[in-house]
């Protein structure tokens, strides 16, 4: 069939299995391209088909040698029905890493369940033994409890007494606008948490560690995010922020459990960038096109893949202690925040209307980066082709 990019909101209900191949291809070629990382075996990777999973898995895999098992829940393809990009992003991934003599595995299904928990321990145990690193990087608006069966659902609200009020863009109009949202009550606060806090990271941990399956010095990344003081009453003092505090917190019980092991956890705080689950959040949209704009200005913009092979290189796997800030955290967001560039952002953000932002903001490239998301807009790919939508995982 002909597949082209169908809109509703703020996703795209189809995909493009060439441009999604495309777009693991050129992530492969990069890490390739940066030199052999000293870096994990064997990963286990949650939340692996897409954004800054799906990069954990190629660096490790195509840095690193690892073998790596990917946990997702994608849309696999039916008659007609383009599978969701996540889908078609594994597949490819699995394709080419059996091509250059790599392990790859993937399981379709809910990570927050026990079910999928235990196949994946099943899996390991079988296929690698143990792993020696595990990266959890799963974004949810929604998460049912596998001990209470409640469905927690994720809110993106301020907290406080305030209606937080700021500009937004539609970005596939162009439109800004002024947004209002509501703060969140105690109940939305708690939801969140539950399914985007540290919780369910732990019992993943727990679940591998009570198996036997993590190795001696293993070690589990968790992603987090900050950004600077415009999107803070939506983001880090908002429900989300809430969230990855907890997730944050996490990090140090969970090292704590692994003492005996000499293994450790951290939370790597990571750049904003246009995925599926940022394109959601309101201001941030409107945020990200300016940064993008500045960032490129300055050479220093990085994608999912840039980002996490600077992590593996130049944070976890060197001879050296991985560097930490005051809190614990591991900081690859660190080009995003230096003080020129969010002194930048800062400045325009004041100047930005519906008018100057294709000037003034990188409005383009947000779109772009968008499409990409779904295989969309890539860079040798023949949309009028006839394609086969039909991708199976490879056995
Ligand atoms: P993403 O939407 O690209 O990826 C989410 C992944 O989670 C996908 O692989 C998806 O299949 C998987 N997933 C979702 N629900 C699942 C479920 N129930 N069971 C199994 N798999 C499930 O998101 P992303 O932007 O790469 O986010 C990953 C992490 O990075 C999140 O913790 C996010 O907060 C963090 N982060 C994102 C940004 C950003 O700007 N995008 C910045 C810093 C940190
Ligand atoms: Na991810």
């Amino acid at each position: 069939m002909i597949i082209e990019p169908r809109m509703r909101g703020f996703i795209c209900l189809t995909a493009h299995p060439d441009g999604c191949e495309q777009n693991v291809i050129n992530q492969i070629n990069y890490v390739k391209s940066k030199g052999t990382i000293a870096g994990p075996k064997k990963v286990l990777v949650v939340g692996a088909s897409t954004g800054f999973g799906l990069a954990s898995r190629i660096t490790s895999a195509f840095g690193a040698d690892a073998a790596t098992i990917g946990v997702f829940f994608e849309k696999p393809s039916a008659p007609g029905k383009p599978a969701s990009p996540g889908w078609y992003n594994s597949a490819a991934f699995e394709k080419h890493a059996h091509k250059a003599g790599l392990y790859a595995k993937s399981i379709n299904g809910d990570a927050f369940s026990d079910e999928i928990k235990q196949q994946t321990l099943d899996l390991i145990k079988n296929d690698l033994g143990q792993v020696d690193l595990v990266i959890y990087s799963l974004a949810s608006p929604k998460r049912l409890h596998p001990k209470t069966g409640v469905v927690h659902n994720s809110v993106l609200k301020p907290i406080g007494d305030n209606v937080f009020t700021n500009k937004t863009v539609d970005f596939h109009t162009g439109v800004v606008s002024e947004v209002s949202i509501s703060p969140a009550n105690e109940e939305e606060i708690e939801n969140t948490v539950a399914v985007m806090g540290g919780e369910d990271w732990e019992l993943w941990i727990d679940a591998l560690k009570a198996a036997d399956l993590l190795a001696a010095g293993a070690t589990t990344v968790a992603y987090s995010y900050i950004g600077p003081s415009l999107t803070e009453a939506v983001y880090r003092k908002g429900t989300i922020g809430r969230a990855k505090d907890h997730l944050e917190a996490t990090a140090f019980t969970i090292t704590d459990k692994l003492k005996d092991i000499n293994g450790k956890a951290f939370v790597s705080v990571n750049k904003a960038l246009v995925t599926q689950a940022s394109s959601a959040i309101p201001v941030i949209p409107l945020y990200i096109s300016l940064l993008y704009k500045v960032m490129k200005e300055k050479g220093i913009h990085e994608g999912c893949i840039e980002q996490i092979q600077r992590l593996f290189a130049e944070r976890l796997y060197t001879a050296e202690e991985t560097p930490i800030d005051a809190a614990g955290r591991i900081r690859i967001d660190d080009w995003e925040m230096r003080t020129d560039v969010q002194e930048r952002v800062a400045q325009l953000w004041t100047e930005a209307t519906a008018e100057t932002l294709p000037l003034i903001g990188d409005l383009a490239g947000y779109k772009k980066d968008f499409l990409n998301l779904f295989g969309f807009d890539v860079a040798g790919i023949d949309y009028k082709k006839d394609v086969n939508e039909m991708v199976e995982m490879p056995a």
